[in-house]
């Protein structure tokens, strides 16, 4: 019999504090209305479950956009309008002493859309028929970043105690990770662990380096050159290690101006879109230093 002494003891997941150590996964119950919105199904399921006393109740998976979802009744956190509802639900499992998670996610590949997209053109499905999607553009893997860590901030905007980024089960993050599917030749396939890492730091940025986030990590795909144990343990000791590291606040335009044709003049629309994307990103520019100093 194992020693079960400990687990009605509190611990901590970042700052929060967890009441006891039962933790109920997530898993998707297909409730969700048309467009993802969260129901009165929703809610008395998971309440019943709160009042069962689970410590930490982390909520199905819920896509982070449209290309994302996976399954009819899925859970939709794309969109402000889903907020209230999601907020009900956050407040409902708090009101008896649970700790609310939310689980995001993309399906890439996985996902029960017409076009689905993925790093890479490579057929592969956990469930068949397999399907070739689409190979992202860099510029539309930045815009995923973007997808998830609002979709985080939904989720701390709703009144969850933190957010787990779905990392395995073949979805789109597990699909970067795994040199099967990410044959990319950008940084994103250079890098194989960039895409969460990015996730992990623009979700800190937009929520708080205090706001917890757990990664569900594919540890061993079981199959020939995919994630292996020792790469999996590198990538969870490199998200905790980079992934709560604030962006320098003061940066170049070099990020900026990447991507646009070298040797001939910016033209004003291509300046108002940079100067939109430094905006965006909190960036504060040398124009922002010298306009505070002389306010100073
Ligand atoms: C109906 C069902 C739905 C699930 N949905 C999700 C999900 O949304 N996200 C996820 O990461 N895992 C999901 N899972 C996996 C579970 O979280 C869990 O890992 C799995 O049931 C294995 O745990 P067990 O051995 O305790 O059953 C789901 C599992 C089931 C049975």
């Amino acid at each position: 019999m194992p020693d079960l002494s400990r687990l009605f003891e509190p611990f901590y997941i970042g700052r929060v504090e967890v009441p006891n150590r039962i933790v109920m996964p997530p898993m998707d119950t297909c409730y969700a209305g048309p467009r993802g919105e969260v129901t009165e199904q929703h809610v008395a399921y998971y309440e019943a479950r709160a009042r069962g006393g689970a410590g930490l109740i982390v909520v199905e998976a819920s896509y982070v956009e449209e290309r994302g979802r996976i399954t009819f009744g899925e859970i939709g956190i794309h969109h402000d309008e889903l907020v209230p509802a999601l907020a009900k639900l956050a407040d409902t499992i708090k009101l008896y002493g649970s700790r609310a998670a939310i689980q995001l996610i993309h399906g890439g590949v996985q996902a029960n859309v017409p076009e689905p997209v993925g790093p890479s053109a490579v057929a592969r499905r956990m469930i068949p028929p397999a399907k070739t999607p689409r190979e992202l553009t860099t510029e539309e893997v930045e815009g995923l970043v973007e997808c998830f860590a609002r979709a985080a901030l939904r989720a701390k905007t709703a009144g969850f105690d933190m957010v787990e980024l779905h990392g395995t089960h073949g979805y789109l993050i597990n699909q970067f990770l795994s040199p099967l599917t990410n044959r990319r030749a950008d940084k994103y396939g250079a890098d194989r662990g960039l895409f969460a890492l990015e996730i992990l730091q623009r979700v800190k940025e937009l929520c708080g380096t205090s706001f917890p986030v757990i990664v569900r990590l594919c540890a061993d795909e079981f199959i020939e050159g995919g994630i292996d144990l020792e790469y999996a343990k590198r990538v969870a000791k490199r998200l905790v290690e980079e992934g709560g590291r604030r962006r320098p606040e003061v940066r170049t335009l070099e990020d900026a101006l990447r991507g646009l044709p070298r040797g001939r003049p910016v033209e004003a629309s291509e300046l108002t879109l940079i100067s939109h994307w430094v905006r965006e990103r909190g960036i504060r520019t040398v124009g922002d230093l010298i306009r505070e100093a002389k306010e100073r």
